[in-house]
């Protein structure tokens, strides 16, 4: 079989590189996006040393010209891409709703909703190139509008806050209409929910470990032809049953 080509944005750190770890333990070729060449570079260069077969590519998801940078190298590298995974992610606080900065949320939905457009675009030419390509959405529970809204759900003891549970349900939205766009495609294109994992991103403060979170990126980036596509599966906080893995309601 060919070698399937991954591309991982935001992967020099936390989920996004324990997803490029994952998917090049499965024997894919990882493309590790990331805005700093030196974090990028090293990141791809530590894969490299556990035997992955892994590449650094520049990529700023807020800026559409290294986006569009990034497809043409892996065009002319490869000619085809297997995988996306729209990872790279910011959260800032921003406050009670009333208090919000219109600049701070036009920040995180420059990242967490308009970058994944502009990727997404870029990359999908060399989707359509390949035989079954899988998106993956790196969403949040907190974007889910049903849970956030559930009082009897652990997220409703959370401060109300904006900016990123807001760019979480944009992100939602947008996975499920690339899913209809491309249902007649054998394009898969998914919301991933990690759970609550330690990163960088809540200071360390997450239950669960990066690599946890990492694993339904993977799952979803792996999904066979009879997979489901336009879903958002992951982890669910609070499942009373064993497995708390499945479906989370929009
Ligand atoms: N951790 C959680 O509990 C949790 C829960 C649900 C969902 N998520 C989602 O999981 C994803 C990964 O988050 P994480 O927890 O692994 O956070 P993280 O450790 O802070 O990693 C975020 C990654 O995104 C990159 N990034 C940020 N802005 C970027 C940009 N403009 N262009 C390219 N890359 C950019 C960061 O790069 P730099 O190093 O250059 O900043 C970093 O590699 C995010 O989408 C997040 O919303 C996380």
């Amino acid at each position: 079989m060919t070698e399937l080509i991954a591309l991982i944005t935001g992967a020099n750190k936390g989920i996004g590189l324990e997803t490029a770890r994952q998917l090049g333990a499965r024997g894919m070729t990882v493309l590790l996006g990331a805005r700093d060449s030196a974090r990028g570079g090293a990141a791809a260069e530590g894969l490299r040393a556990e035997g992955i077969d892994a590449c650094f590519v520049e990529l700023d998801v807020t800026d559409a010209a290294s986006a569009q940078k990034a497809a043409d190298w892996v065009e002319a590298e490869h000619g085809r891409l297997d995988v996306l995974v729209n990872n790279a992610g910011v959260a800032t606080s921003g406050g009670p709703p009333s208090g919000t900065s219109l600049d701070g949320m036009r920040a995180v939905f420059e990242t967490n909703v308009l970058g994944v457009v502009a990727v997404t675009n870029a990359l999908l030419p060399l989707l359509r190139r390949a035989p079954a390509a899988r998106i993956v959405n790196v969403s949040s529970e907190v974007g889910s509008v049903t849970l956030s809204g559930d009082r009897s759900f652990p997220l409703w003891h959370m401060p109300a806050t904006l900016p990123y549970p807001a760019s979480k349900a944009a992100l939602n939205m947008i996975t499920v209409m690339y899913a209809k766009e491309l249902a007649g495609t054998p394009i898969k294109v998914n919301a991933a929910n990690p759970g609550y994992c330690a990163t960088d991103l809540n200071a360390g403060s997450g239950f669960r470990a990066a690599a946890e979170g990492a694993s339904v990126s993977v799952r979803l980036a792996c999904l066979p032809d009879d997979g489901p596509t336009g879903t958002f599966w992951g982890y669910r906080w609070g499942a009373d049953d064993a497995d708390p893995y499945g479906d989370l309601p929009w």
